[in-house]
């Protein structure tokens, strides 16, 4: 393609995102396609021939939109919001349009000092202290496997440089909650620790993980002889978006020997509005944290913000020094391929420079607000609506109901409520005018609402709790 084509069908396409974002709301939020639909579509192999990018596009319109959920929709309520907004769209095309390689400082100057500034500007948008350093992981989960290997290594007294975890005597223990994400158990079996190894701590009422609890386990494990390795606390949990109490979980940490990691993957964002910050009470006690730009704030995949307080022993446990990698700026300068697995690095600093500049922190933090507000509004509306119950409390964005229709409430035949609400749930799916998930939380089946496409206004809120009361009751 040479640039001149290039220009053309550049111009073609952005427009043509334009008007995909300005009539997504007409569409089925949630994809109908059958499984094997899209692939079905797909010739068997590559084409020997060059096409014409006219063709792709048309295919495009037809083979792929079809099969995709739209997750800018303003009626998308499912999982978590995944904003892009079109400054980062913007700003991820002018990454590709660079087209540079971000390993080291070297292969781009200006790849790791906007990543350095970029990780600063938002560390104290979210009030993080000074101390912390931050890198951009993939998604979240490599950011808790990256704690996790930190976390091993710390507490094996550097094994991997010796004979690894076989050499060590005493067996590593890590602490969770029972609401974590399952990426942190899914840190804990790669990192080798072993299932055997794992503490799912029990929660409260509000889904908070139990200091007492914690505190009890770690007092067993140290009496059997087990070293504890790490906790991960987590601050918007993904079912109700519970926060762990900071505070005590860092005192026992400390107390323990224990690396501290906190996941506020998703509702780590809303500590941009200060009000929200009583739920990071202790943050500066932690070792790591990961917060994804990539969900709430707008940026797109993939950009979680992974910040240390340590950043010289991430730097210790990650770094490899092949001659082929080694400059003469090495020891005045970041490297950031020693701060996660990757070698290879996206120049993914732009896009998020590009979404805060053009947003400013009043913008992002108004959007933040907004949707904490209509949450709290569908909160206010499901709680004095008979018939209807929030089942955990509303810190954020996400709204956990459940459906209680008088012939089953009276009964509270759980199989049966649990059947219900599994059921008016998909059945607001399967009708395409918007998009929740349920999940189940202490033998419940719940619905959540989780609010925040960066389109959704009250109205779509208000359009939502409408089509769930109807659904519900039919
Ligand atoms: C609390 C929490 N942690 C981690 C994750 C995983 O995020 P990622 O897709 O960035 O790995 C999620 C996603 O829902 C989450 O809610």
């Amino acid at each position: 393609m040479t640039p001149d084509e290039f220009r053309a069908l550049g111009y073609k396409i952005i427009d043509w995102i334009a008007e995909y974002r300005e009539t997504v709301e007409p569409r089925r939020v949630m994809s109908h396609e059958t499984p094997g639909a899209v692939r079905a579509k797909l010739p068997a192999s590559p084409p020997v021939d060059p096409e014409p990018f006219e063709r792709i596009l048309a295919d495009l319109e037809s083979i792929v939109l079809p099969g995709i959920t739209h997750w800018s929709h303003p009626s998308f309520f499912a999982y978590f919001p995944s904003n892009t907004s079109l400054s980062a769209v913007l700003g991820d095309l002018l990454a590709s349009g660079l087209g540079v390689q971000c390993m080291s400082w070297q292969t781009s100057p200006a790849g790791t000092e906007l990543e350095e500034a970029m990780m600063d500007w938002l560390r104290q948008m979210l009030g993080l202290p000074d101390a912390f350093r931050g890198a951009i992981q993939d998604t979240s989960s490599n950011a808790t496997f990256v704690a996790m290997l930190c976390a091993r290594e710390r507490a094996s007294g550097d094994a991997r440089l010796g004979g690894g975890l076989q050499s060590i005597e005493a067996p590593l223990t890590v602490y969770t909650s029972d609401q974590a994400h399952s990426s942190v158990e899914k840190a804990v079996l790669l990192a080798g620790i072993g299932q055997e190894q794992f503490r799912s701590i029990e929660t409260d009422g509000r889904y908070a993980m139990r200091v007492d609890a914690l505190r009890a386990r770690l007092e067993e494990d140290v009496r059997a002889g087990k070293k504890p390795c790490a906790i991960v606390a987590t601050v918007g949990t993904t079912a109700t978006t519970a926060s762990d109490p900071l505070r005590p979980i860092a005192e026992l940490a400390r107390e323990y020997g224990a690396w501290l990691h906190v996941d506020a993957a998703m509702a780590g964002i809303a500590m941009i509005a200060p009000e929200c910050r009583e739920h990071w009470a202790g943050i500066d006690e932690v070792d790591s944290i990961a917060v994804d730009p990539h969900k709430w704030l707008g940026t797109g995949m993939h950009l979680s913000a992974y910040y240390v307080r340590d950043a010289s022993y991430l730097t210790r446990v990650m770094s490899t020094q092949p001659h082929y990698l080694r400059t003469a700026a090495d020891d005045k300068v970041t490297n950031f391929r020693d701060w996660g697995i990757s070698l290879g690095r996206r120049f993914r600093a732009l896009k998020l420079w590009c979404l805060l500049r053009e947003q400013g922190t009043s913008g992002l933090v108004a959007r933040i607000r907004r949707d904490l507000a209509n949450a709290k509004w569908l909160e206010a509306e499901v709680r004095k609506t008979e018939g209807w119950e929030v089942v955990a409390p509303v810190p954020f964005q996400t709204v956990c109901v459940r459906h209680v229709p008088r012939h089953l409430g009276g009964m509270r035949d759980e199989d049966a409520l649990n059947a219900h609400n599994l059921a008016w749930a998909d059945r607001i799916n399967d009708g395409g005018k918007a998009y929740l998930t349920s999940t189940v939380v202490a033998g419940r089946r719940i619905v959540r609402v989780s609010v925040g496409a960066e389109a959704t206004e009250l109205s779509h809120v208000k359009k939502l709790w409408e089509l769930m009361q109807e659904t519900a009751g039919s």
